[in-house]
């Protein structure tokens, strides 16, 4: 069972004796398809999931946030007017958060509380952009700053970025911050804008964890950026979202053989992203499957962040009658795969998912279907 807003009361009742004045969530989520494609400013169409980053809190009169990781069972603190970085830690993301409210010109107020989640971390759910979306609103709520989703999901990444030092693009933040229950977003990550597509009927999403952990990950990650900065620029243009398939097919035997594959993927599935959303939005559930297969070929092949045990994890899933579609999701080299598949087999699929992906690696996966809920919000 997911996290819910009276677990997060009890938590707080029992630490300060008395029910929060605040409660806040924002999801994790997972992406349909449209990978490595937004800091290419490209398409992507991710959901916010039934798995978040909740804070219970009230506000105090100083400077000062305090508060207690249910999951880590220790209570951490700091002074807003002093921030510092320390040691990497849970607590960093919140002061990251704070920096970057306060850097933007926003006049922040201190509160305690406690916190809990259930994004599992590093499986490519985006724990980190729920924390510091859920950051963000409390701040928010604390200081009375009107909530701007766009413009919260900026600031979140740029804690990312600039405290944590994770060079990541905007979606993780992005649907965190704007999700819709029931629906998958396209987000153009060049000019923001959202278009909420609703999931179609019948079809139930799956997350399927492989149980494996990303290792080296944002070594790799950043050099897939500049290989693909070096693909721009070979191409004269802003980002490779601005090269179509046909200026590619043109050009791409003077690209150097690497760049050129890397290249090759995020064209091909920047023009996926956009069909798979025309074909959902048609109901065309099974042109939406095999785009999601050709994207994890793509991955797998041309962009190289996938691994054996993802593989394992689409191959048994894809193997399943009930299946119309499936990929690795998020940034890669471990975590998480998604498919979509017939609702009233989805019980089946995931026991027999489960069972094939374990006889293949000895890995206990965790395989669940979820649903697409709304962004960072007071509950
Ligand atoms: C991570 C990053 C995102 C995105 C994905 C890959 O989740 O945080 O910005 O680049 O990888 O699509």
């Amino acid at each position: 069972m997911p996290l819910a807003k009276q677990d997060l009361v009890g938590h707080f009742t029992e630490r300060f004796g008395q029910a929060p004045a605040i409660v806040v969530r924002a999801p994790g989520r997972v992406n349909l398809i449209g990978e490595h494609t937004d800091y290419n400013d490209g398409f992507v169409l991710p959901l916010a999931i039934d798995r978040a980053a909740w804070i219970a809190l009230r506000p105090r009169r100083d400077c000062r946030v305090n508060v207690y990781s249910v999951d880590y069972q220790e209570v951490r603190e700091f002074d807003i007017a002093k921030l510092k970085h320390e040691k990497a830690g849970w607590i960093e993301y919140l002061k990251g958060v704070a920096w970057c409210l306060q850097d933007a010109g926003m006049q922040l107020h201190g509160w305690e509380g406690v916190l809990a989640g259930d994004v599992p971390l590093g499986a490519g759910l985006s724990s980190s952009a729920a924390l510091e979306m859920a950051t963000a609103r409390a701040f928010a709520a604390v200081s009375d700053i009107a909530w701007d989703a766009v413009a919260q999901a900026k600031l979140g990444q740029r804690s990312e970025n600039q405290w944590i030092g994770v060079n990541c693009g905007i979606m993780d933040q992005l649907i965190s911050a704007t999700g819709r229950a029931g629906h998958a977003m396209l987000i153009d990550c060049r000019s923001l804008e959202l278009q909420p597509a609703p999931l179609p009927k019948g079809v139930a999403v799956v997350v399927l964890d492989t149980a494996t952990r990303r290792g080296l990950v944002d070594s790799a990650y950043n050099e897939r950026r500049s290989q693909c900065e070096a693909a721009a620029a070979f191409f004269q243009v802003r980002a490779l979202r601005d090269v179509s398939v046909a200026m590619f097919e043109a050009m791409d035997g003077q690209l150097q053989a690497t760049t050129r594959r890397r290249a090759r993927h995020v064209i091909s599935e920047d023009e996926r992203t956009v069909q798979a959303v025309e074909a959902m939005r048609r109901g065309d559930i099974a042109t939406l499957g095999q785009l999601m297969n050709e994207s994890h070929v793509s991955l797998r092949d041309d962009y190289e962040v996938s691994s054996d045990a993802l593989n394992a994890m689409v191959e048994a899933a894809q193997a399943h009658k009930a299946c119309y579609g499936a990929r690795m999701t998020g940034a890669g080299f471990g975590g998480c795969a998604v498919a979509i598949v017939k609702a009233d087999e989805a019980d089946d699929f995931v026991a027999a998912t489960s069972r094939a992906y374990q006889a293949r690696t000895g890995n206990q996966p965790a395989v669940y279907v979820c649903t697409a809920t709304d962004g960072a919000a007071m509950v």
